[in-house]
Order: structure tokens, then C-alpha cells, then sequence
């Protein structure tokens, strides 16, 4: 298949792909780093989702043993098992949905320059595969650091002629579910109550919760505002810290991930109004990518929704932080390019 997908233009490409999967009816979803700390545990509750017909699982090593395990759960959809560079091509083809939770997570005493290192050619192999195999799948990216990640998969996909901005998600949904979490420990609430949008990137000060936007109403002088912004912020350390060396934050980002795997499976079925804060291409901000909150569809981003209102701080904030953001931006970019 990599041959013959290699040796076709990309639009006769892209409609073997679509008589293709035509033929097959369902939802595919590929979850790529499927035997990792985030990948087992997302598989295990995308099993879970009854809007999925068909869960590929595809890794570098081996995934025979996952897949035969989670085969045997009574639920309706059909789970196959990928593994090493030739079946790469294999697990993606035909998927609606490509989620990819593949890479090395940050240890203690990481900076970002070594995990981008580490993850930025993991992105880019996906996002050629998929530029072949799925072209028209929604595909998003858990792997860090996810604000130069998303914009190195962007520029892969536009060299290879299959970038679609509607289709491509960096998942910030896990910022979204520790704040409602932090929030509601301290109003003593139920956190599935709560409704706060966080904007801006994925890493320290880039993520921007919008306090003044928080449903229920938040009464909090500025000395705690700014402890609860810094809590959200520094949260995925809190986590690496208390794994001390074994890792990152696992089962609650599998949720997070499966969560908005969800939101993506219930806009391919004309659901409407599902809004998710994600990062993507944006012309919101001076940052070319930017995570806000986007009105899903069945294409993918639906509306890129203004910005939220904010407040003088959270505005000082945005300020603060925007060049941080566009430097690991360009980061990225400048990676591709060389
Ligand atoms: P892990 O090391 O447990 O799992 C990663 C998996 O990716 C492994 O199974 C590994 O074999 C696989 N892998 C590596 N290179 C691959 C390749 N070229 N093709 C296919 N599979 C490959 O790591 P963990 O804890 O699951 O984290 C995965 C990524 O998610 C890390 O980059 C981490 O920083 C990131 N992460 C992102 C969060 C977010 O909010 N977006 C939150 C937490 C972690």
C-alpha cells in the first residue's frame, strides 16, 4: 500500500481513499502510542464509547497482547493491533478519527528543548502517514510540547499537500479538566458543574485560564486568582513530581483525550453545538496557533468562536505570555524547514 499511495498524486490519492473507505461503513478510530501510559488506558475507554465501530491500535512495539485483551470486552466494536514502521500505514487507513498520544512524556529535570527533540520526529512520521493513508481524518495530537508539535504537524502536512486547518487539534482538553477539578475543590461543588474556558497553548504560562469567564461565578481577591491560575498551570509537573521519574500525567489525560474523542465522534454525527477549548489554527491572537474554544462539526472545526471576554489581569496575562507562545511556534516551524 505505501507504494502504491506514494507512487499516485495526491488528489487520485486522496479519492482511492475515499472509494475506499466508502466501502467500509462506522467510525475508525487510531490511537497512535496505543501501548504507552496514555495510550492503554485511552484505548480501554474509546472501547468504551459506543460511537466507535472499529479501534486500531498502533504502536512501535507491540500491541497483540492490548488488542487481544481489550478484544474480550462485551462491547460492539471491532479492535485490531498494529505495530512497527510497516503497519503504520495499515492502522490509519480509513479512520474518521487519529488520536496520538505517542512520544516520550517529560521527566523530572526535562526542559523542553530535549522532549522536542525526542517527540518532534514521532510527529512528523505520523503526520506523513497520515497525509497518505487518512488524509480526511480529524487528527488530534496529545504529545508534547503540543504549541511547537501541532505547528511542526501543520508544516509536514502542507509539504505534503494534505493540510486542512479545520481537521488538525492539539489537545489542551486536560487544562480544561483540572481547572473545573481545582475550582470546584474550592467552591465544593460537583466539578461536572463547572464551565471555564482556558485559551492560549499548553505549557506553563501559555495556559491561560479565564477566571472571570468561570460558570459558577468565582468571588476571588487577585492574590488567590493568581494562586488557582498557577495551580492549573503547574499542574502536570505536581503530577511528574509525584511519579518521581516514572512519568507524566497518564490516566487523567487518557480522560481528557477520550473525553474529547468524544466530542469529535459526536460532531461526525451532525450533534450540534459541541464546543471544546483545543489548539488550533487561529487568527485570534498575534499567535498563529492558539487554543480558544471551537465549535465542532463533522469536518472538524466548525467556528473558531471569538475570544472570550477577560478581565485587566487575565489580559496582562495574554500579553505576558503571546511571545513565549509564538517563539515555540517558530520553533517548530523552523524545524520542518531545516
Ligand atoms: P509513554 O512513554 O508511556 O508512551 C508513549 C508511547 O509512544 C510508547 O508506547 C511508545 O512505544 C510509543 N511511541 C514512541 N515513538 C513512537 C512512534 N514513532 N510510533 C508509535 N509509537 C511510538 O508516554 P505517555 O505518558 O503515554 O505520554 C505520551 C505523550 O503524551 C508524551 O509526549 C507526554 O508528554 C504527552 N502528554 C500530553 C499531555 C497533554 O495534555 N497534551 C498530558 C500528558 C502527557
Amino acid at each position: 500500500l505505501m507504494r502504491h499511495v506514494s507512487a499516485v498524486s495526491p488528489l487520485s490519492q486522496l479519492k482511492w481513499n475515499l472509494w475506499n473507505c466508502g466501502i467500509r461503513r462506522g467510525v475508525k478510530v487510531a490511537v497512535i502510542g496505543a501501548a504507552g501510559g496514555i495510550g492503554q488506558p485511552l484505548s480501554l475507554m474509546l472501547k468504551l464509547n459506543p460511537l466507535v465501530t472499529e479501534l486500531s491500535l498502533y504502536d512501535k512495539v507491540d500491541t497483540k497482547g492490548i488488542a487481544a485483551d481489550l478484544s474480550h470486552i462485551c462491547t460492539s466494536s471491532t479492535v485490531r493491533s498494529y505495530f512497527g514502521k510497516k503497519q503504520l500505514i495499515g492502522a490509519l487507513e480509513c479512520a474518521s478519527i487519529v488520536v496520538v498520544p505517542a512520544g516520550m512524556p517529560r521527566k523530572p529535570g526535562m526542559d523542553r528543548s530535549e522532549l522536542l527533540d525526542a517527540n518532534a520526529s514521532v510527529a512528523s512520521i505520523v503526520a506523513k502517514a497520515v497525509s497518505n493513508a487518512c488524509p480526511t481524518a480529524l487528527l488530534a495530537f496529545i504529545t508534547n510540547p503540543v504549541n511547537t508539535i501541532v505547528p511542526i504537524v501543520a508544516e509536514v502536512l502542507k509539504q505534503e499537500d494534505a493540510y486542512d486547518p479545520k481537521r488538525l487539534f492539539g489537545v489542551t482538553t486536560l487544562d480544561v479538566v483540572r481547572a473545573k477539578t481545582f475550582i470546584a475543590e474550592l467552591l465544593g461543588i460537583d466539578p461536572q458543574a463547572v464551565s471555564i474556558p482556558v485559551i492560549g497553548g499548553h505549557a506553563g504560562k501559555t495556559i491561560l485560564p479565564l477566571l472571570s469567564q468561570c460558570d459558577p461565578k468565582l468571588e476571588l481577591d487577585s492574590a488567590e486568582k493568581a494562586k488557582l491560575v498557577s495551580r492549573i498551570q503547574d499542574a502536570g509537573t505536581e503530577v511528574v513530581k509525584a511519579k518521581a521519574g516514572k512519568g507524566s500525567a497518564t490516566l487523567s489525560m487518557a480522560y481528557a483525550a477520550a473525553h474529547f474523542v468524544n466530542s469529535l465522534l459526536r460532531a461526525i454525527n451532525h450533534e450540534e453545538n459541541i464546543i471544546e477549548c483545543a489548539y488550533v489554527q487561529s487568527d485570534l491572537s498575534e499567535a498563529e496557533f492558539f487554543a480558544s474554544p471551537v465549535l465542532l462539526g463533522p469536518e472538524g472545526i466548525e467556528k473558531n468562536l471569538d475570544l472570550p471576554e477577560m478581565d485587566e489581569e487575565e489580559e496582562q496575562r495574554l500579553e505576558d505570555m503571546i511571545g513565549q507562545l509564538n517563539k515555540e511556534i517558530e520553533d517548530g516551524v523552523k524545524l520542518v524547514a531545516c
